[in-house]
């Protein structure tokens, strides 16, 4: 068991911050786990250097956080981990992962909590992944905006994207995740209000016209990328990243084809998000 006193070096004001002094293979004890569980929580991403973990340890290390997550549609599994994702792009591909702003699998009834992406083999230059807070997108709308958009509900839909895309026609009748969830969400830990809207997954505002649903939804995923709520991580091999998935959103950047880019995710089950009022 591994108790030590955390360092915390946040990356911007906003998103971010590196955990030192941390063996993640080692087993955490509860007083560590509840550490990084509200570092999560207030910096949205957690970022450690020079780890070496194998699959079983990976699993073990999201364990502490919560149940694993099994992913509906994603094809590379590590043989023996159904719950460990291989992440993988070389000259070869022709997709990858997460190559725009998104939280993951919101299309969930209860998405994920956080995930574990650990590196193994990264290109000689880019390959980063773009990380942006959306409690400071809720923050920074206007009084009025925020009041507007609190009680709204979207549809997030897995199928437009997942359908062709990872898993092929072999998958015809296949039904992917569909559900709807607060526009505005609060977050259990920190109990503060957030965006949960994106890119990938959400379709629609239930309440509102489709043509005011586009304008708005538009309006809102434009507003989710502004740099000020980003930080952005250069990996290096060993490097891992650790997402609150509720609070932040992600975007891989694919600027190294035909470089080859490895990692090994691990996704942690989460709640169905809720709205709370104060
Ligand atoms: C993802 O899990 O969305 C991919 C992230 C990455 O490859 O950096």
């Amino acid at each position: 068991m591994q108790t030590k006193e955390l360092t915390l070096k946040p990356v911007t004001p906003y998103c971010g911050a590196y955990v030192e002094n941390i063996d993640l293979a080692e087993s955490l004890d509860d007083e560590t786990v509840e550490a990084l569980t509200s570092a999560l929580a207030e910096h949205c991403v957690l970022f450690f250097r020079d780890q070496e973990m194998s699959p079983a340890q990976q699993k073990d290390l999201g364990q502490r956080f919560g149940e694993l997550h099994l992913h509906p549609a994603w094809p590379r599994l590590v043989e023996g981990h159904p719950e460990v994702m291989e992440i993988y792009a070389d000259e070869n591909s022709r997709i990858i992962a997460g190559e725009d702003w998104h939280s993951d699998v919101s299309c969930d009834r209860e998405p994920p909590l956080g995930t574990i992406l650990y590196m193994l083999e990264v290109p000689p230059v880019g390959g980063d992944t773009l990380f942006a807070n959306m409690y400071a997108a809720f923050d920074s709308l206007s009084d009025r905006m925020q009041r507007f958009l609190e009680g709204l509900t979207a549809v997030h839909d897995g199928e437009p994207f997942y359908r062709g895309r990872y898993d092929g026609a072999k998958e015809e009748g296949k039904v992917y995740p569909r559900s709807e969830h607060p526009v505005v969400r609060t977050h259990p830990i920190s109990g503060r209000k957030l965006l949960f809207v994106n890119r990938i997954f959400t379709t629609r505002i239930v309440e509102l016209e489709k043509d005011e649903s586009d304008a708005i939804l538009r309006m809102l995923f434009d507003h989710i990328q502004q740099p000020e709520f980003q930080c952005r991580f250069q990996w290096d091999v060993g490097s891992v990243a650790f997402w609150d998935n509720r609070c932040a959103q992600h975007h891989a950047m694919w600027d190294y084809y035909p470089n080859r880019r490895r990692g090994l995710r691990v996704t942690i089950k989460g709640d169905a998000p809720f709205y709370r009022p104060e």
